[in-house]
């Protein structure tokens, strides 16, 4: 099929400004686990968002990335701090997460401020990894130019480093808490007349109001 002529007409549901909890955490909370309950296959990750960044002078990159929890209203993610994004958010520490869950026919949409994750808590997540992914954040300088070789022995090297022993986390890894200002929730219905009801905060509170789709 062209790509020109892919298109689908959305169905499944609404959403009212009535309908939503006053707290868009409870309303995120309330439709990733209607996501995850969905019959879904195995390789598919509810949790997979789309996060971008973006440097101070503008240029904006994105990239998948796993939403590992929500703790205290703050969305979180873990990474390498001196990968790209490491670097565009020590510079510009604002970020965009977008989650897409197609078989349900929704967006949410948060847009926020970042800050690091406490060294402990980025420790006890990495030891929480398995062995194999605790080294291969050792082994990998995230968003350099390598060669699979290179990769390879240094994968090699730290297996018989570290044989017997924790894995380190390194000091450059770590988690982000991404503390939202807005979050926005869109749910396809026919005709392109989505349903967007969007939360703003408003010193301590949030403000809901619908957008035109
Ligand atoms: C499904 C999926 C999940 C991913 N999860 C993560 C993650 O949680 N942390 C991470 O650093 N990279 C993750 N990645 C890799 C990133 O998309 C990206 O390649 C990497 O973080 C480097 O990005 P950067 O060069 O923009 O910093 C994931 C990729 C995919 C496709």
């Amino acid at each position: 099929m062209s790509i020109h002529s892919m298109r689908k007409t959305y169905t499944m549901g609404g959403l009212s400004e009535k309908d939503v909890d006053s707290d868009p955490l409870v309303q995120f909370q309330r439709w990733f686990g209607e996501a995850e309950l969905a019959d879904l296959p195995d390789w598919v990750e509810i949790n997979a968002m789309t996060v971008s960044t973006s440097t101070r002078s503008g240029a904006v990159s994105s990239r998948i990335l796993l939403l590992k929890g929500i703790e205290n209203g703050r969305f979180l993610f873990y990474t390498n701090y001196l990968s790209a994004k490491g670097e565009d958010l020590a510079d510009n520490p604002v970020a965009s997460l977008c989650f897409y869950w197609p078989h349900l026919q929704r967006q949410v949409r948060v847009e926020g401020k970042v800050t690091k994750t406490s060294r402990q808590q980025s420790e006890d997540y990495f030891h929480s990894r398995p062995r194999e992914s605790q080294l291969g954040a050792n082994v990998s300088e995230q968003s350099t130019v390598v060669t699979a070789d290179q990769l390879d022995a240094r994968m090699k090297e730290l297996q018989q480093t570290f044989e017997g022993k924790e894995v380190p986390c390194p000091e450059h890894w770590g988690g982000y808490a991404v503390e939202p200002m807005k979050i926005e929730f869109w749910q396809g219905r026919p005709s392109r007349l989505h349903d967007r009801i969007l939360y703003q905060r408003d010193v301590g509170n949030w403000n809901i109001v619908r957008l035109a789709p």
